[in-house]
């Protein structure tokens, strides 16, 4: 039975999952592919925003990447050789159609037909996002990008049709889109993702990620309508979520305020994208903050949303403490002890609110905004490392932290200074990952279990032998995966699946080539992969379908 197997009577316990317990690794297309102007591609918005100045660490690009346009056969091999049996990777919207609509590219068509069967002819199956993040820019600039209603709605649903009719023989599952989350905050409020909006975060995240949810239900429709029933798959959406835990507090009123902070942020985070999916509907709580900011379903669009995810994806990577902060008041940053060196305040309540950056200790008022406070307490570094990292021209854009979103959650985030971080200055915290699976399930129950379709960490792989023997990475993953194992065995979490980010070390995002997310390491100059510890800890694992004591 899971979880009972001794590794030796009376030893330490090898912790078995459930039979077909799923093991996967990840990418996705714009991280990993490069050859961003073959095969008849068009460009994306990430192609234009990382080829602005000034918006991806050192001026990097992905035009290149980890080239696996060219070594797709390489990856797999590498992947086979683990004994991976699945793989999540996405489709460039662009390379099927250039412009966002339209007929498909054939060349785009081949490349995934090629993608496809390759991992089918090494027995690994492809888990397919059809949206990580990388929008047609002719959408963005012609059509106003998520923000534009039923334009790029129909946009997308045509565009997942031309994927579920040209692979979904071969597909089995499906995944409409990527993080909502991180499209509709780090996309239209904090501005640090494309297209880098900031002039509207009271608004813009909400009207995008409704634009969203429904060309997401939509395409879940069209599915199940016109495919499901001879291509026999799965489809559903992948939410991201840290775990919010309340800060402790001895005084019982504070310590109740901040339990309520936590579901409040956890429900901003999270529920606001999966309760429209699960319940056909926004949760009340956000609905009565938000006022007429958020839009609204139709009946009709309720009864769309309600019950279109076949399965619970869930992206988790970390954990904070949260604070109350009611709206109007202040929200931000604090340090782990609870002591405020700067108080972001803002009034939630307007729609161009004033924001102000204070020092509630006295002294200057900091130069730099609520994110680098962010960055600082995640990374636990110095008040003068953060200063020299930063400059006033970055801080602007920084300072849309305090606003939209951040001020509507109306949370103070910290972390324990006895949790360790990642290269990314994310809190490792394992036990967060089995009270976020457990929160999921009493408030969803949802019917085709959870997919954990992301967690990993960022490591200082500064080269070659370093990332070789990438122990903490390992015991990242042995941590986070125990306490998931502890969440199905003895709390009942019905977890189907895990993949983790990221078969190799790629484009992340903002922060261009300098966090290594792989259990592959990549040579960028030379693009020669090399396994690291890691893999061989994830092999074993997939091979045993268990996690060591
Ligand atoms: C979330 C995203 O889906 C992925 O693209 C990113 O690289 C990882 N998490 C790490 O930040």
């Amino acid at each position: 039975m899971a979880g009972s197997g001794d590794a030796m009577a009376g030893g330490p316990k090898v912790r078995e999952f459930p039979a077909g317990f799923i093991w996967g690794t990840a990418t996705s297309a714009y991280q990993v592919e490069g050859a961003w102007t073959e095969g008849g591609k068009g460009r994306s918005i990430w192609d234009y925003f990382s080829h602005t100045a000034g918006k991806v660490h050192a001026g990097s690009n992905a035009d290149m990447a980890c080239d696996q346009y060219h070594r797709i056969d390489e990856d797999v091999r590498l992947m086979a050789n683990m004994g991976v049996k699945y793989y999540r990777l996405s489709i460039a919207w662009t390379r099927i159609q250039p412009t966002g609509t339209g007929p498909a590219n054939l060349e785009g068509v081949a490349y995934y037909n090629r993608v496809i069967n390759a991992l089918i002819a090494a027995e690994i199956e492809p888990v397919v996002t059809l949206y990580h993040w990388d929008l047609p820019l002719a959408l963005q600039v012609e059509r106003n990008g998520w923000l534009g209603g039923e334009y790029v709605i129909d946009a997308y649903v045509e565009y997942a049709r031309l994927c579920f009719h040209h692979f979904g023989d071969r597909v089995r599952r499906w995944i409409t889109f990527n993080e909502p989350w991180c499209v509709t905050v780090l996309g239209f409020c904090t501005g640090e993702h494309a297209p880098g909006r900031t002039g509207q975060p009271w608004t813009e995240p909400y009207l995008a990620g409704h634009n969203l949810l429904l060309a997401h239900a939509k395409a879940v429709k069209l599915y199940r309508d016109e495919y499901k029933s001879w291509q026999k798959g799965l489809i559903g959406i992948t939410c991201n979520s840290d775990w919010r835990e309340p800060l402790p507090d001895a005084n019982p009123s504070r310590y109740m305020r901040n339990c309520e902070a936590a579901e409040r942020t956890r429900q901003f985070f999270l529920a606001w994208f999966t309760d429209p999916v699960y319940f056909g509907d926004y949760p009340e709580l956000m609905k009565v903050r938000l006022g007429d900011r958020l839009p609204t379903f139709t009946p009709a669009e309720r009864a769309l949303m309600k019950g279109s995810s076949d399965f619970f994806g869930l992206n988790h990577y970390m954990t904070t403490y949260v604070a109350d902060a009611a709206p109007g008041a202040a929200v931000g940053f604090t340090r782990p002890e609870g002591r405020a060196d700067w108080v972001v305040v803002a009034n939630g309540k307007e729609r161009e609110p004033e924001v102000e950056v204070t020092s509630p200790k006295g002294g200057e008022a900091p130069q730099w905004g609520v994110k680098s406070l962010w960055n600082w307490v995640q990374g636990a570094k110095s008040n003068e490392e953060v200063k020299a990292a930063d400059s006033p021209a970055k801080a602007a854009m920084q300072d849309a932290n305090a606003v939209g979103w951040f001020a509507d959650q109306g949370s103070q985030w910290s972390n324990d200074p006895n949790w360790a971080m990642t290269d990314m200055g994310w809190a490792i915290v394992p036990w967060g990952l089995r009270k976020m699976v457990g929160w999921i399930q009493k408030r969803y129950h949802p019917e085709g279990g959870i997919l954990i379709t992301e967690n990993g960490c960022a490591c200082k792989d500064t080269d070659v032998a370093v990332a070789r023997c990438d122990k903490m990475r390992v015991e990242y993953l042995h941590g986070y995966i125990s306490e998931l194992h502890k969440a199905i065995t003895e709390d009942g979490v019905d977890c189907r699946g895990y993949f983790v980010w990221s078969l190799m070390d790629n484009f992340e995002w903002a922060h261009g080539y300098s966090k290594r997310f792989g259990i592959h390491w990549v040579n960028y100059d030379t693009l020669e992969r090399v396994p690291k510890e890691s893999s061989k800890w994830f092999a074993k694992l997939i091979a045993t379908n268990s996690v060591p004591p």
